[in-house]
Parts: C-alpha cells; structure tokens; sequence
C-alpha cells in the first residue's frame, strides 16, 4: 500500500532535478501525476519513468510564468484522473544574476514572474479542486536562500523569501478547507540549474556542495523527494504553513556562496534561464 495511494498531484518543473526526483517517488507510492514544465524532451522522459515506477502520469507543456498555462495543468490532472490532492509548485531558474545596479527591471521582473508569481497562480488555482476534493495539499519550493541574505542571487533569494511568506499567508486563508500549504527550502542539490550557474558545471557543483554544510555531501533531488512525500502525505495532515528545511545543517553553521556583487555564480552574466537551454 502506498503512501499516496489514489493522490493526484501536478508537480511543475518535473522534467529536471528535485521535481522529476519528486514525481518518481510518488509515482512508486501510487500518485497519478501531471508532469508540468516548459521542456518536452525532459518532461517526455519523467513520464517514463513515473509508468516503469507504478504510477499514472502525463506531460503537460507548461509556462510557469503563464497564468493559463497552469490553469490548464490543473485541468489536465481533472481531465485524466479526475481530481487535484497535491500541487507541487516547484519549476525554477536562477534568473537575474549579478550587482543589482546591473540588474534590468526585465530581467527583475523575469525572474518574480517564474519564482513567486507562479506560486500564486499554483495556489490559486488548486482552491476550486482542493475544496471539492474535501481538502489538499499545496507545496512550493522556496529556499534556504529565502531565509536569509548572501545564500543565492539576490533577485533569486527576494523571490524564494516571498514565497516563503505567501505559504504562511496562504495557509491561514485555507485552514478552514483542509488545504495545507507549506514550503520547503532546499539547500545546495547538485542538479543542473546550478550545474548551468556554477562555472565548471556538474563536478564542481559536487565539489563544492561536498563541503558547505555540516553533512559532508551534495544534496540530490532524492532528499527534496522525501520531504515532499511526506507533505503530501496524510502523515503531515496536521502540518501548515511552514517553512521545511532540507539543507544537510546549512543554515546551522555552514559556509554560504554568496550572492550579489561578489558573488561566484556565472562571472559576467547577466541571466540564467531554465537550465534545459543553452547557456
Ligand atoms: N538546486 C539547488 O541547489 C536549489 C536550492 C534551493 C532551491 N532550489 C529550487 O528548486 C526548484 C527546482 O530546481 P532544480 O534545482 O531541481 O533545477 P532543475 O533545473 O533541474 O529543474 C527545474 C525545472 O524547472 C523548469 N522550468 C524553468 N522555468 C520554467 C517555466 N517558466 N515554466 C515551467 N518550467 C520551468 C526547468 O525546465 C526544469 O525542468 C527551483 O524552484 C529552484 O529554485 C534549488
């Protein structure tokens, strides 16, 4: 018997890292799932992999940044499974980079509209479904860059803070219906948004992440996974409105990266876009 057994869940951003890690774990606990993200090829293969894991899934081609397009995510999971128990607002990129007296109000506004506008239209449009579902469970990837400065770039770290302060908003508003909301904020996980960031790509995000934290290892999409099922869970039925963080001991005591002007992340570049295109 699985943990999700009968759960429908749209994760956005399931083609790649933490979210595609995300919805093979709950396909193997019996979740039917809506696969939502820009890149169709990644997205294709996640679908692949929730069927061999046991679960129902579909791609759904989805721009976070488009109020429709998430609309019509939700639709989707109604269309083919015919209900909404999981909302996992998940897709990101790292965005405007660089000193913010560099920093172009496009790029800004770029940056806000995939990180924190779209957490709003995922929230936004789970109510209606959630409520007749009798109750649900909206999660949305924040950061540890959200808790505090110097942890990511700074457009970035503004967005993931909203986040984490829409959840607590949000999750006072939906108490009453049995809809939880809560966030998780991920420390250092080698996946390929921060391979595309990090100069050097993929070994050196390993070795990095290796060593900023008391747990003397990178992060994996796995360990978001497990914090994920858990709220999606009806072992977290009483959990709301929190800020979970998945960090290795980050935050306790480690070494932060930095993040603005002095900040190691992509030399001169101005912006980092989804990390399935080219630099
Ligand atoms: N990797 C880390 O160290 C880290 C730490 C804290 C938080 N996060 C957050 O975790 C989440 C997942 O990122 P990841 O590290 O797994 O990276 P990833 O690049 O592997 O996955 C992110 C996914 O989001 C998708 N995406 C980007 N823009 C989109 C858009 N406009 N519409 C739909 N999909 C879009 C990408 O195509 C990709 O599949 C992000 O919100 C990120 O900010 C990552």
């Amino acid at each position: 018997m699985g943990r999700l057994n009968g759960k429908v869940a749209v994760i956005t951003g399931a083609a790649s890292g933490m979210g595609r890690a995300t919805a093979a774990r709950f396909a193997g606990e019996g979740a039917s799932i809506v696969v939502a993200d820009l890149n169709a090829e990644g997205g294709e293969a996640a679908v692949r992999e929730c069927r061999e894991n046991g679960g129902h899934a579909v791609f759904q081609q989805t721009d976070v940044a488009a109020e429709a397009a998430i609309e019509a995510a939700i639709d989707r999971a109604i269309k083919e499974f015919g209900r909404l128990d999981v909302m996992f607002n998940n897709a990101g990129l790292a965005g405007a980079l660089g000193a913010l007296e560099q920093t172009s109000a496009e790029n800004w506004d770029r940056t806000i509209a995939v990180l924190l506008r779209s957490v709003f239209f995922g929230i936004k449009h789970a109510i209606p479904a959630m409520r007749r579902a009798g109750g649900g469970s909206i999660i949305s990837t924040a950061s540890v860059a959200g808790l505090r400065g110097g942890a990511g770039p700074i457009v970035y770290s503004v967005a993931k803070a909203g986040v984490i302060h829409l959840t607590k908003c949000a999750a006072i508003d939906l108490g009453p219906d049995r809809i939880r909301v809560n966030c998780i904020c991920p420390g250092g996980i080698n996946t390929p948004l921060v391979q595309k960031l990090i100069p050097g790509g993929e070994p050196v995000v390993q070795q990095i992440f290796d060593t900023i934290q008391p747990i003397p290892r990178a992060g994996t999409g796995d360990d978001i996974a497990g914090m994920a099922l858990y709220l999606a869970s009806d072992d977290s039925q009483w959990v709301t409105g929190t800020a979970m963080v998945v960090d290795g001991g980050l935050m306790a005591g480690g070494n932060l990266l930095g993040g603005g002007a002095s900040s190691p992340y992509a030399g001169s570049a101005q912006w980092s876009g989804p990390s399935f295109e080219p630099k």
